[in-house]
């Protein structure tokens, strides 16, 4: 509703960012909380942020330098209406836990994605409870990883076994019993994360009586439009490398880091519009929808499509060697998601895969035209 104030984290990374600019445009007050005034400086002159011009009354920044520190968020919350949870370390950069003797790699994999993600999304209900008294809603993103076994997301033969060989359909009232650690990957700590911080904060406001309730949001992988990404190496432009580019050198049998590689990969087909997760975020603000419940989203995509698909939209970059057809053969796992609240409660009418490859190869096929020239 117009003139509200949102508190917003992860306003500086791809969803965030999303979010902050379908805020700003629905008439609400922001107040993004940022770990560096660098991020900040980069969100000011985002063109989405530049072209509707907010005041410094519509869009202000708090830097909160750790989310999972003691009080963290007490100033923060103060006065606003509303929070938007979107922070998460994501990559290993963010988790700098990619150094050191295994066993000490293993257990700063769990300090750095379980414990910050578990500890962020207490840290904000806690701050929300002790100085927010005005706020309302707190909507946090979580993980479709966060509602199914990590081993659906790449093994069909998982998915089979573990439910009948029929293809699975699980909605937003899904949970799991959170993964034990010790977490050998970074795959594996952050699927353990996102289950683990949603059982935190569910926990959380059970055994609370609180002024505010929860609506927890879980996007499938998120493809789109990244305004604060400056190169073509984002993945969200490469699509997590379903459009593999001419090979610079001659292509390789069995190794996955390289652009090159021919082998096969398996993996769940399930992607969403970032658009589309932002405006379901901030839709779930509205009064007129209920409380304590979670949103699962998702469009079904089939990853051997996606090359068909580009082609049709977009010739001239396989003829010009831009995109190669080649590359990994992929198998998409069956496991599909009941999406069905998303349109009937949120009004959301999700994008199909199809206008995903469209909007995220038009912007990448823009930044390297501009980059070469
Ligand atoms: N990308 C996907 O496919 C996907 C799919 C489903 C759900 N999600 C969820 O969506 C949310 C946003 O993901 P994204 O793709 O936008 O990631 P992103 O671009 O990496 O952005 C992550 C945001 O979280 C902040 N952050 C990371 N670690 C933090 C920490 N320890 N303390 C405070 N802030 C921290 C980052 O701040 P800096 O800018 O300072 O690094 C950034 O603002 C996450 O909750 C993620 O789990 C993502």
């Amino acid at each position: 509703m117009a003139g509200e104030l949102v508190l917003l984290t992860g306003g500086t990374g791809f969803l965030g960012y999303t979010i902050l600019v379908d805020l700003l445009q629905h008439g609400y007050r922001v107040r993004v909380a940022a770990r560096s005034h660098e991020k900040i400086a980069k969100v000011r002159a985002a063109p989405s942020i530049v072209a509707l011009d907010p005041t410094a009354a519509q869009l202000m920044f708090v830097i909160v330098p750790d989310m999972a520190a003691l009080g963290a968020y007490d100033e923060a919350v103060q006065d606003v209406d509303f929070i938007i949870h979107a922070a998460a370390p994501l990559h290993a950069d963010h988790a700098s836990a990619v150094s050191g003797s295994d066993s000490r790699k293993v257990q700063s994999l769990e300090d750095a994605f379980v414990t910050a993600c578990v500890q962020g999304n207490l840290g904000i209900l806690q701050s929300a409870r002790d100085k927010g008294k005005a706020i309302r809603r707190i909507v946090m993103t979580s993980f479709t990883v966060a509602i199914a076994p990590a081993d659906f997301f790449s093994n069909a033969a998982a998915v089979a076994q573990m439910e009948g060989g029929e293809e699975v359909i699980r909605g937003p009232e899904a949970r799991i019993p959170v993964p034990e650690p010790p977490y050998n990957s970074q795959l594996h700590a952050y699927c353990a994360a996102r289950t683990a911080s949603l059982e935190a904060a569910e926990t959380f406001a059970n055994n609370h009586t609180l002024r505010f309730d929860l609506i927890s949001i879980m996007p499938s992988l998120i493809f789109g439009k990244d305004e604060l990404a400056t190169d073509t190496d984002s993945t969200r432009m490469l699509m997590y490398r379903l459009l593999p580019q001419m090979p610079s050198k001659a292509p390789v049998d069995g190794d996955t880091a390289n652009n090159t590689y021919q082998g096969e990969i398996v993996v769940v087909g399930n992607a969403v519009l970032c658009t589309d997760v932002a405006r379901a975020h901030v839709r779930a603000l509205d009064p007129i929808v209920k409380g304590t419940q979670s949103f699962v989203l998702n469009t079904d995509a089939r990853w051997e499509d996606t090359v068909p698909i580009t082609k049709a939209h977009f010739p001239d970059p396989f003829d010009s060697g831009v995109f190669w057809p080649g590359g990994p053969k992929w198998f998409t796992v069956p496991l599909r998601w009941d999406t069905t609240k998303v349109r009937d409660v949120l009004g959301v009418e999700l994008a199909t895969y199809d206008a995903k490859i469209k909007e995220v190869v038009d912007e990448y096929l823009e930044k390297a035209g501009s980059r070469h020239g």
